[in-house]
Order: C-alpha cells, then structure tokens, then sequence
C-alpha cells in the first residue's frame, strides 16, 4: 500500500505533491506519542468489543515492534506515505496484514494528530518546567553568594540606586515564577483527551472515551467534536506563554551582555561561553546571549505564525494546521536550550567589584539617601529634592562626585547637615538602610531567600 487513501484515486499522486504535501522530515518525532495512542486505542476498541482482544494484542505488538524498529534506526520513513500517522499505520499493515487494517476503526488523523501533539506538549511543557525550576536554583545560589556585592542599578539606562547584586538575581526568579505559573495552566489546556472527535463528528462505534484517557492519563475529554478538531488554542497558548518567557530570558541577556562591555566593565563573561572574531584578535564576543536575544525573535514569529493560520480558518480541520507543528517544534527546543545555556553561563559569570565599586563611588547614585536624610528631619520631600538638585549642580560644576563633598561643603546647602551625612553617602550604607518589603534592604533580601530555600525543599519532598 502507498497511500491510505488511495481507493478513491485513478492516477499517482505528482511527485511534487507528494514532496510538498509531505510532513514526514519533521513529525516523525511524534512516533512516541503516536504509538502510545493508537496503543491505547486498540485496547479500548478491545475493551468495547469492536475488535477482539486477540486482534489489538497483535495490533499493539506490532506497534511495540515498530517503535523498537524506529529507535533503532532501522525504520524506514517514507515521503509518500505523508506523514508519521499513515508511515505507522501502513507499516503496521505489512507487518501484521489485515488485522492491522482494523487499528483505524473509530479514528481520524484528525483527532489523532492532536492527541499526538498534546502528549507532546505535555512532554515537553515538564521538562521545560524543571528547567526553569534549575535555573531558578542557579539565581538563587548567585543571590546567596552576591549577597553583600553592592552593584549599581539603572533606570533609562542612567545610573540610578545601588542595589544588592542578590536583588537584581531574586528578580529574574520572580520573572521565572509568573512563567513557570503560566505553563501550569498550559499543561491543563493541553491535559485534555481529542481522541474520539474522530474526523469531526464523532462515531456509530461504541467506543468509551474515559476508557482510553485513563490509559492516556488524562484527567479530561474533550467536549466539543467540532471544537476539538479545529482548535490549536493550546499551541497558541504555549506559544504566547513561552514568548514571555524568552522575552525575560532575553532581557537578561542584554544587561549581562552591556555589563560585560568594556563600557561598563562590571562582569566578565567564561570564556567557554563567548566567540571571537575572525580579524579582530582582541575581540571576545557574547554571541551566545545575544542568540538567545535573536531567537527569542523567532519564538515571537511562531507565535504570530501561528496566530495567523488560525484566524480565517473554516471550521473544522484543513490541511493548514500541518504548518502548527515547525513552529511549536523549534520553539520547545528554543526554549529549553536558552533554559540551559543560563544554568551554566550564571555559575561562571565573574565580577569586577574594583571596577563595581569604582562605578558606584564616582557617581550621585546616593543622591537620593541624601534627600531622605533631609526629609527625615522634617524638611518637606520636594524642598529636600531642591536642594540636592543644587548640590548636584555644585559637584557636576567642581567636577567631583558626592563622595568627595565635605561637611562643610554639605553644611552651606543646608545646616540639617552633620557628620553622619558622609556615612549616608556610601553605597552600601545606602542598600543597608532600604527597609520597605520586596526593596533591596538585606534583611528583606535574606528572608525572600529563606523563603524561597524552603518552598524548594518542601517540593523535594
Ligand atoms: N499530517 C496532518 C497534520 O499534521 C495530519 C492530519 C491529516 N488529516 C487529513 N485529513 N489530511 O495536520
């Protein structure tokens, strides 16, 4: 047999159809799923007694037989026969001959195509899972070790506060949190058994949907036949989720890939993750991050993609919704490469504290300590505002920074000033004395760290 459906067909299909139709180069991965639920349903048809047990025993040896054939590499996909659902299926044919013919009873490639897709989703949206949780441990054992490194913070990409190094690393795992919430509720879009939707409209045969999601793990059916068949919702939804995902990921990328800039100079990024150029010797480049930046494009475009099939599509399936499938591929691969690459890049990131600390002292990043060591005394918020803006002034005129202003100097802006003042200047005293919750004050950073330890702990268990 070369093609399932070719009783109905007098002439050959065009090669150039055959090749242009043909979805075989890229879902063969599904083979797992695939023979997982077509397992599956050859025990419930079984079980319902629209075939005999006997008959789906062979069936699923055959099956089992298969899977071993493509693990090994010895089986041989073929263009012609489309794609991964009818390569099976037609194999499973010339293994064990007419009584494979049954295994299509009550089925559709319709509903089939998405049940392959959803335990691979389900896959996949797991180990993306874990990979976020590891990563989130590597930000946390970056927070705990940074801990007192004082580091300087940005707002329109000017110098604005210090901060706790620890702080800037917790936020990532904050960022990683509200994705990691996401795909929770993806995995329970995707958790939802299509099988039995058949190729719109359901089916005569007695069959049990609950019987084959209980094999399957699915804790429900799909309730809408129509729906079922035509909806990619659930790729939408990863698709959007994981977005965000890269766009976090990518975020972080670019301040690592400006700090370790000569610029900048606050980091040193591991030479095993860095490339150089092929005429400039002295050149050490970020290309990993900024691949991670790049591609983060190319999920957006999938989204999008994706977005696009959808929207004129007529009810219910067309032969579009191949084109689901790149997308969603490459994109889990994406994402858990990107996921990756972080757990390894983070540990052996280095800091340049002298660098760090020169950055921090040569500014006006405690400017603002200095305005609420004035409001505290009773001087209204925005007349202690004024007169740091003249005391900014008066430094940028001198040209020195507010670490070298004296007392006396402090004293003719306003005598509230005394000697503590020097103290409120220095950077860390300015991180010390931040109190409010989730700001950058240690004693708020340390318990969000304990905090986190614990709920990673108590997971483990
Ligand atoms: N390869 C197809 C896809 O990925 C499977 C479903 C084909 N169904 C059909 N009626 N042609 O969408």
């Amino acid at each position: 047999m070369r093609k399932i459906w070719q009783g109905r067909f007098s002439k050959e299909t065009d090669k150039l159809v055959e090749e242009f139709t043909s979805s075989i180069s890229f879902d063969a991965r599904l083979y797992k799923y695939d023979i997982q639920g077509s397992i599956a349903h050859a025990k419930m048809l079984a079980k319902c007694r629209i075939i005999s047990s006997k008959e789906a025993q062979k069936i699923i040896s055959g099956l089992k037989q298969i899977q071993k054939e493509i693990e090994s590499g010895k089986f041989e996909f073929k263009l012609e026969r489309e794609d991964i659902h009818s390569n099976i299926e037609i194999s499973l044919i010339e293994k064990i001959g007419e009584v494979g013919k049954k295994l299509h009873t009550a089925r559709s490639r319709n509903d089939q195509v998405i049940l392959d897709l959803r335990l691979f989703l389900r896959e996949e949206i797991e180990n993306i899972l874990n990979l976020i949780q590891g990563l989130q441990k590597v930000f946390l054992s970056r927070a705990e070790e940074d801990l007192e490194v004082i580091f300087p913070a940005y707002t329109h990409l000017q110098q604005a506060q210090p901060i706790s190094l620890a702080h800037y690393w917790l936020a990532q795992i904050t960022a990683l949190e509200r994705d990691e919430e996401r795909l929770r509720k993806t995995y329970q879009q995707v958790n939802v058994l299509p099988l039995g939707a058949c190729a719109l409209a359901g089916t005569s045969f007695p069959i049990d949907r609950k019987l084959v999601a209980e094999e399957l793990n699915f804790p429900a059916i799909s309730t809408n036949s129509l729906d079922t068949v035509a909806e990619r919702d659930f790729v939408i939804d990863f698709l959007a989720n994981t977005s965000l995902l890269m766009l976090h990921l990518s975020r972080l990328a670019e301040d690592l890939i400006l700090w370790s800039t000569t610029e900048f100079g606050l980091v040193e990024l591991d030479d095993a993750f860095c490339t150089g150029s092929s005429i400039m010797p002295q050149k050490k480049n970020p290309d990993v991050l900024e691949l991670i930046r790049g591609k983060t494009a190319r999920v957006y475009g999938h989204l999008i993609s994706l977005l696009t099939l959808l929207k004129g599509l007529p009810f219910t399936y067309n032969r579009d919704l191949q084109e689901d499938k790149i997308p969603l591929f490459e994109t889990v691969e994406i994402v858990k490469k990107s996921l990756l690459i972080y757990t390894r890049i983070l540990p052996s990131l280095q800091l340049k504290k002298e660098r760090i600390e020169k950055v921090l002292t040569e500014s006006f990043m405690t400017m603002p300590d200095v305005c609420d060591y004035l409001t505290k005394q009773g001087i209204p918020f925005r007349e202690s505002y004024q007169i740091c803006g003249e005391i900014v002034k008066y430094c940028l005129f001198k040209k020195i920074f507010l670490k070298d202003l004296s007392l006396k100097e402090f004293k003719s802006f306003h005598p509230y000033f005394k000697e503590d003042v020097l103290e409120v200047v220095k950077p860390e005293k300015s991180v010390q004395a931040k109190k409010s919750a989730g700001g950058t004050g240690l004693t708020e950073i340390r318990k969000v760290i304990r905090r986190y330890k614990k709920r990673w702990e108590k997971n483990k268990n």
